[in-house]
């Protein structure tokens, strides 16, 4: 079975931000990217709308491009998606003036809402993945809470120096891999991806589909992003 590439454009859009302008176009970059490999496109709608835009979500939708929207757990939030109707999501934790998605969610003090959030998108047909360290419970509990996915947050591993520190982070998201595979979840991963170190995630036991979006579209200014992303989908499936 070959990995699923989601392509990020969130920082297609933060350019455009910048001006305010029409371009770059993320709906532009999300044809490059599904004519050069992608197998669905990745947004996350934050709170603070820095980068993607309501509008983004409506235009990609009515393109017909697969929707994968990474998205908090707050009820404005929620709502929208029941609007846009995006094929899967993925719940993350949102900090407000974070860089980037910090880590995975705690689903000890969050489950509550996060179950209730499950259900309504679930009931609207959309898969529901939540982003998750590489933890044994974390796993446990995203099952236990009616999640369909888990996807793997690879921050500390990508983050990590020196081989041996490396494989340990590399084990710890085998370990929870084989741990969603026993439960029936979805298994895909993400987070601080590049063409450096995505190999060995890519070759973990069971991993469906990985998510990368920064280290695609920096390559991208040099490259362009159609070698950007044929490049990097190459890369993850030549196990
Ligand atoms: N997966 C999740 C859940 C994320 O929040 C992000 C960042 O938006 C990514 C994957 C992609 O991470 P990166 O941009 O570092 O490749």
């Amino acid at each position: 079975m070959s990995i699923k590439l989601g392509v990020n454009i969130d920082h297609v859009a933060t350019l455009r931000q910048a001006r305010k302008e029409v371009d770059p176009d993320p709906l532009a970059a999300a044809r490059v990217c599904k004519t050069s490999g992608a197998d669905l496109i990745v947004m996350h709608i934050r709170q603070d709308r820095r980068h993607i835009q309501d509008e983004d979500l409506f235009k990609l939708r009515k393109a017909g491009i697969h929707m994968h929207l990474e998205m908090s757990t707050a009820s404005d939030i929620v709502a929208l998606a029941t609007k846009v109707k995006p094929d899967s999501v993925c719940f993350v934790p949102e900090r407000s003036g974070e860089i980037t998605t910090e880590g995975g969610l705690d689903l000890k003090a969050g489950g509550k809402l996060i179950e209730k959030a499950i259900a309504k998108l679930k009931g609207e047909g959309i898969e529901v993945g939540l982003f998750v360290d590489p933890e044994a419970a974390s796993v446990r509990m995203a099952k236990a809470i009616g999640a369909d996915t888990v996807e793997l947050s690879t921050a500390k591993y990508a983050k990590t120096l020196g081989k041996h520190k490396q494989e340990f982070e590399l084990e710890r998201l085998e370990l929870a891999g084989y741990l969603a595979h026993e439960l029936k979840l979805g298994l895909h991963a993400g987070h601080g991806l590049d063409y450096h170190n995505v190999v060995p995630v890519a070759q973990i036991p069971h991993m469906a589909c990985l998510n990368i979006g920064f280290s695609i579209i920096a390559r991208s200014v040099f490259t362009g992003l159609k070698t950007a992303v044929t490049e990097m989908k190459k890369l993850i499936n030549s196990r």
